[in-house]
C-alpha cells in the first residue's frame, strides 16, 4: 500500500472532497438500521474500519448504544489506535481488532452480523477482489443482514457491476444514494438468501492503493 491512510482521513475535515458527504449518507444508513432493528441487541461488522467514525459517530448520538456489539477491523495501527480510544466513550461493546480484514479467519470468532460495513474499501482494490468481497459477503452475515457499501463513480463506473454481484450473491438493494454533484455513491443491500458459513482460509482483497 502507498497511501497513508492515517492522513486520508484528514479529508473529512475538507468539504470539497465529498468525504463529509459520504459519511453523513452512511451514517444516516446506519442509524435506519438501527432504528428498524430496536429494541433488539445489534451485531457489527466493519471491515477496513479506519478511525471508526461512521459508527461510532452514530452510536455517540443514541441512546440506545449499549445494544451493539461491533468488530471493527483495520490493519493501520494509528488509525485502529483512534477507534479504539473513541470507542472508550460508548457503552457499546466495541472490539477494535488491527487484522488484515481481508483474512476471513479475522471474523471467526464475530458471530453472524446484522450490518456489515464495506465503506472505503472498493475504489482501493481490483475489480475482481470486489467481485470476490461481493460474493463472500453471505459469510459475515445473519438472516436478513444489511451491508453498507461505498464507491466511487469515475469513469467506468463500476456500480452497476457492483449492485448486480449483490444480486448474484442473494442480496436486495435496499438503496443506492448516487448524488448527480458528486462521484461518490452509497449502496445498501439485503440478505435475502441464506447466509453462508465462513470459509476459513480466505483471502478475500488486496488494497492496490
Ligand atoms: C479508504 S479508507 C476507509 C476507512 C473507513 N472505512 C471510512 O470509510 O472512513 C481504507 C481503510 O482501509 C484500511 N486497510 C487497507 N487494507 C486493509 C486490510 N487489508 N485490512 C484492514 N484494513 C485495511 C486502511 O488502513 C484505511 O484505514
Amino acid at each position: 500500500m502507498n497511501t497513508n491512510w492515517s492522513k486520508w482521513h484528514d479529508a473529512y475535515a475538507n468539504p470539497g472532497s465529498g468525504l463529509g458527504d459520504r459519511l453523513a449518507a452512511v451514517r444516516a444508513q446506519i442509524d435506519r438500521r438501527l432504528d428498524e432493528t430496536a429494541p433488539n441487541p445489534v451485531r457489527v461488522v466493519s471491515a477496513c474500519a479506519g478511525d471508526g467514525r461512521d459508527l461510532l459517530g452514530v452510536l455517540a448520538g443514541r441512546s440506545d448504544a449499549d445494544r451493539v456489539t461491533a468488530l471493527l477491523v483495520e490493519y493501520d495501527a494509528e488509525l485502529a489506535a483512534c477507534a479504539r480510544e473513541d470507542a472508550k466513550a460508548s457503552p457499546a461493546r466495541i472490539d477494535v481488532r488491527q487484522a488484515d480484514a481481508a483474512q476471513s479467519e479475522v471474523y471467526s470468532d464475530a458471530g453472524q452480523a446484522d450490518l456489515v460495513l464495506l465503506c472505503g474499501i472498493f475504489g482501493n482494490v481490483s475489480d475482481v477482489d470486489i467481485q470476490a468481497t461481493v460474493e463472500a459477503a453471505p459469510q459475515l452475515c445473519a438472516p436478513g443482514a444489511e451491508v453498507v457499501w461505498t464507491r466511487h463513480r469515475n469513469d467506468p463506473d463500476l456500480t452497476p457491476s457492483i449492485r448486480g454481484w449483490f444480486a448474484d450473491a442473494g442480496f436486495e438493494e435496499v438503496a443506492f444514494v448516487a448524488p448527480d454533484e458528486d462521484q461518490w455513491s452509497v449502496g445498501v443491500h439485503r440478505l435475502a438468501a441464506a447466509p453462508r458459513p465462513l470459509e476459513l482460509g480466505r483471502h478475500w482483497f488486496t488494497f492496490i492503493r
